[in-house]
């Protein structure tokens, strides 16, 4: 396993092209959750330097937080609630390019101001979400959902 990442400039697909190898290098052959999640968002937030990049992972009817790089964050969110609360609920990746205009956003910090989530889908449930913060308006779209989801579907739950 290469430990170290190599951080490239460039398009944004560019960035997910060099990182998405990389990422599965990370896995390759490590059974652990936790390690693969939290390295994961090491290396998402790394290469992107998102504000505030984690999971959250379904556990009793909750989402519950996850391996995760930034701020401190709300442990526990219900289903429906907030936009991982919704992106769970609706099994679908969210973009909400300005969260104060999201009805029900949970507001972690007030420092975010756009977000991704992504919902992990295995059996056609939803175990999980990785959900993603940028401190600027408007930094996700097409591009991040389609990279995203391939992300959360290397790993082995
Ligand atoms: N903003 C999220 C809550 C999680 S934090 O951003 C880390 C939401 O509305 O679901």
């Amino acid at each position: 396993m290469a430990e170290d990442l190599s951080i490239i400039a460039g398009t944004k697909t560019e960035q997910y092209e060099s990182l998405i190898p990389q990422i599965n290098g990370l896995l390759d052959g490590e059974p652990d959750l936790i390690a693969n999640l939290a390295n994961i968002v090491a290396a998402l937030k790394e290469q992107f330097g998102w504000f505030w990049v984690g999971f959250y992972l379904v556990k009793n009817n909750e989402l519950v937080l996850g391996p995760f790089q930034g701020p401190v964050a709300c442990t526990r969110i219900r289903k429906g609630k907030g936009v991982c609360g919704a992106s769970w609920e609706k099994a679908k990746t969210i973009i909400v390019p300005d969260v104060e205009k999201f009805p029900g956003h949970i507001a972690c910090s007030s420092l975010s101001k756009s977000e991704i989530v992504v919902p992990v889908i295995r059996n056609n449930e939803v175990i999980g979400v990785l959900d993603v913060d940028s401190s600027k308006y408007d930094q996700f779209d097409t591009t991040d959902q389609k990279y995203l989801e391939t992300v959360v579907n290397l790993v082995q739950f």
